[in-house]
């Protein structure tokens, strides 16, 4: 699904396991700096934070602009004591869409690694490891890769994992596991090495036959179908006091959700966001907040949706329907 090998692949339990696993596995050293942005999902803040608070990384904050990331001003943080380059694929508070190659080319004029949070964007548009010049990808599986919550994965490519120190080990993490009594083994040279143990065979398994769905149905097929709905969303919402906040260009929008606020009513954001599976519904959640909390794929009228809705302060959730000849 996003081109990657075998031995490039960890499996790990959520997003924020995999970007740890880079913030703690690199050496650093005085004066070295990491550049992210300002609004992404705390997974990809607080790994580095520590590292700050820790060891005295600097840690370069770019601006959101208007829903957007300038990406001038975020490359323009980068320099040659940059060693980690950490963004979103898509931004989960404006569906920004970051132009990953443009930022890898960067990110490696300096040597230092693009790290990227992918969970907004797996399963529902088109990602490529090495093209997009992405070293390292971390997702967990609970949005739209359409499985229980407790499982992720982590892309490590192979200049990644030549140079990253993997820091929470266990039986799984040699190349031989079954040789019980070598002890100098050194670590696997592929992803495994950052793998410590039993693993959640349940949920991998439930992972496997989601990939399998979505690989068949394909995830370009799954791109274009949501960036009808969410295009034919902001339709509906011109001239209806709606302010779109996610950027709508071409090369910038996510098409999986569209953040808007209701013009004069700060407290009524809402996010929109659908499951691939489910053709009719778009779900338009009503937050609390200036901007959604989360953009996760809601099962309706379950206790599931119930929970997340009251945890994140959501009180209302509206069903649009889209003109039945959408869906052919
Ligand atoms: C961009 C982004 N990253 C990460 C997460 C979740 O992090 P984790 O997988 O560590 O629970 C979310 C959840 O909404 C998210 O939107």
């Amino acid at each position: 699904m996003i081109g990657a090998r075998t031995e490039q692949i960890a499996f790990m339990r959520n997003t924020s396991d995999g970007l740890s696993t880079v913030a703690n596995g690199l050496t650093w050293s005085p004066g070295d700096n990491l550049v992210t942005f300002r609004k992404e999902f705390p997974s990809n803040i607080y790994p580095w934070l520590r590292l700050r608070n820790a060891l005295g990384v600097e840690v370069r904050m770019c601006e959101e602009r208007d829903g957007r990331i300038d990406l001038e001003e975020l490359i323009g943080l980068i320099d040659s004591k940059t060693r980690v380059v950490a963004i979103s694929q898509v931004q989960y508070a404006s569906g920004f869409r970051a132009d990953l190659e443009r930022i890898g080319q960067a990110a490696r004029s300096h040597d230092a690694f693009l790290v990227v949070d992918v969970i907004q964007a797996m399963g529902v548009m088109p990602t490529s490891v090495e093209p997009e010049l992405i070293d390292v990808a971390a997702a967990a599986a609970d949005k739209w890769l359409l499985t229980p919550e407790g499982v992720g994965l982590l892309y490590l490519s192979d200049r990644a994992r030549e140079r990253l120190e993997p820091t929470l080990v266990g039986w799984i993490s040699v190349p031989e596991p079954e040789d019980y009594g070598d002890f100098e083994q050194g670590w696997n040279r592929g992803a495994l090495a950052w793998e410590t143990g039993t693993g959640p065979s349940a949920l991998i398994h439930g992972l496997e036959a989601s990939l399998r769905l979505l690989v068949e149905t394909g995830v370009g097929k799954i791109a274009n179908h949501l960036e009808l709905l969410t295009d034919h969303l902001c339709e509906r919402l011109q001239g209806r006091n709606y302010q779109i906040v996610s950027s709508r260009h071409p090369s910038e929008k996510s098409r999986s959700f569209v953040s808007a606020t209701r013009v004069g009513l700060a407290q009524w954001p809402f996010t929109l966001t659908s499951r691939p599976e489910i053709s009719s519904p778009l779900l338009v959640v009503i937050g609390s907040e200036l901007r959604p909390t989360s953009t996760t794929p809601l099962r309706t009228s379950t206790s599931s949706s119930r929970h997340f809705l009251e945890k994140h302060g959501i009180y209302r959730v509206i069903i649009v329907r889209c003109p039945d000849n959408m869906y052919g």
